[in-house]
């Protein structure tokens, strides 16, 4: 080796090495954790109850996490699950110690379907929302002469992938616009039906939208496609893991979501569920080894290595919400987010993106913080006060976004919204 590789190879190491790479690491505040297994859910659950399920979380006491939206904590329970899988993976890399890992992989497969009310056949196990959807996009046989009418507020997963691949297989995107504020299921259903042609073969929308957090009235609108022959791809990235859903009484043909998200899964693991109906109307976007063992996911998801811990893992993601409920989940979510809009309006010259009609959204809120900039106040809030919020809206729609979720707890939401009072009051420090 000549002195300068060595040198090179010295600080190629020290950079992979840990400490130098992640200097931040191990700073948080002081945890309040527990091991010890969640209590039973109370009929009523109440504030003591849901403060054990943040004992259940890494996020330090001190830090008022709301921002489900973009990147949920995963629980200790599943952390750990995680460990043990990639240590049992690490330990011995063999096909016999594969072959357990993928027995737990078809395990989560058949627990993510109990979740959603559907079968094991219909599961494929992606690595996010974003390849979800593009699998519809790029796997469906749409050409020339055919419509695809989409919602103007979806993700660009499900927006500028239908835009670009329009171009390329020849087919024409309806675009919806959204309507501010939310003007209701009859207003967005007759939207969305005088959209269609003859010619409509898929509609494309979103259960909740990452934007403003508006809902959409997505049985209603399944409904009418189906009616008319037509597909339906609902967006869920926003809702899985949060509501308690039925796809059995949606009846989407496609629906999309991310383990990372709301779930509070291992990262890198998303969903698609196709409708058995429709299996023979997609092809694979990639042809590959290693396809799960049922349905549509011996087709659908065989790409190659994959994260066989993380996908053995997942199950224990969503037996952690299990315990919890279902129900008490979508529950004390919604309750935090309506405690959230009532409290700021009440902040002296706030207004807000996001409906404030509880049934037109679940559980992100998005407002403009007076005259403040959404930005600078994100980054205050999170370097004085220790709480995270996300900026939303770009520049047509400029605002803060809060999504609480199950290991938030009153006092977070009461002292996020404490915080922007002072703010709005006083202005932002320079
Ligand atoms: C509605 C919606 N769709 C898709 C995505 C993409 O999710 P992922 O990055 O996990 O693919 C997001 C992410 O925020 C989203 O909010």
């Amino acid at each position: 080796m000549t002195a300068v590789s060595r040198r090179d190879f010295a600080r190629l190491l020290a950079l992979t090495g840990s400490a130098a790479m992640f200097p931040e690491l191990g700073k948080g505040g002081p945890l309040n954790l527990t091991r010890a297994p969640l209590p039973a859910t109370p009929a009523e659950p109440d504030e003591a109850y849901w403060k054990a399920v943040r004992a259940r979380y890494l996020v330090p006491a001190d830090l008022a996490f709301l921002n489900a939206a973009n990147l949920c904590p995963t629980s200790l329970p599943v952390v750990e699950t995680l460990e043990r899988n990639t240590r049992f993976l690490d330990a011995d890399p063999s096909a016999a110690s594969r072959a357990k890992l993928t027995a737990g992989r078809e395990e989560s497969r058949r627990l993510l379907a109990v979740a959603l009310r559907v079968t094991p056949e219909e599961i494929v196990m992606t690595r996010n929302t974003s390849e979800a959807n593009n699998f519809v996009s790029s796997g469906l046989q749409l050409g020339t002469g055919d419509e695809v009418v989409i919602f103007g507020d979806n993700h660009p997963s499900n927006l500028q992938a239908w835009n670009d691949k329009a171009k390329r297989f020849g087919f024409t995107v309806v675009t919806v616009p959204v309507v501010l504020p939310h003007p209701g299921t009859d207003a967005y259903v007759s939207a969305f039906t005088n959209a269609m042609t003859p010619r409509t073969k898929l509609l494309a929308i979103t259960h909740v939208t990452n934007t403003i957090g508006d809902m959409l009235p997505v049985a209603e609108l399944c409904a009418m496609a189906r009616q008319r022959g037509v597909m339906s791809l609902v967006d869920g990235a926003q809702t899985f893991g949060v509501l308690n859903l039925d796809l059995s009484v949606m009846r989407p043909d496609f629906y999309s979501g991310s383990a990372h998200k709301w779930l509070c899964g291992p990262k890198e693991i998303g969903l698609l569920f196709v409708d058995k109906g429709v299996h023979d109307r997609i092809s694979p976007s990639i042809v590959a080894l290693y396809p799960g063992a049922v349905g549509i996911s011996r087709t659908m998801e065989g790409y190659g290595q994959r994260d066989e811990a993380a996908l053995a893992t997942l199950g224990s993601a969503v037996t952690f919400q299990e315990t919890i409920g279902r129900e008490a989940i979508e529950k004390r979510s919604r309750a935090l987010a309506e405690r959230l809009v009532s409290q700021l309006q009440t902040v002296p010259g706030v207004t807000f993106w996001s409906s404030t009609d509880a049934t037109r959204y679940a559980a992100i809120v998005v407002f403009k913080p007076a005259a403040l900039d959404p930005r600078r106040l994100a980054s205050t809030l999170y370097e004085k006060d220790r709480i995270a919020v996300a900026t939303s809206g770009g520049t047509a729609r400029p605002g803060i976004r809060m999504s609480p979720h199950i290991y938030n707890t009153i006092d977070e939401v009461d002292r996020a919204v404490a915080a922007i009072r002072k703010y709005v009051a006083s202005g932002l420090p320079a």
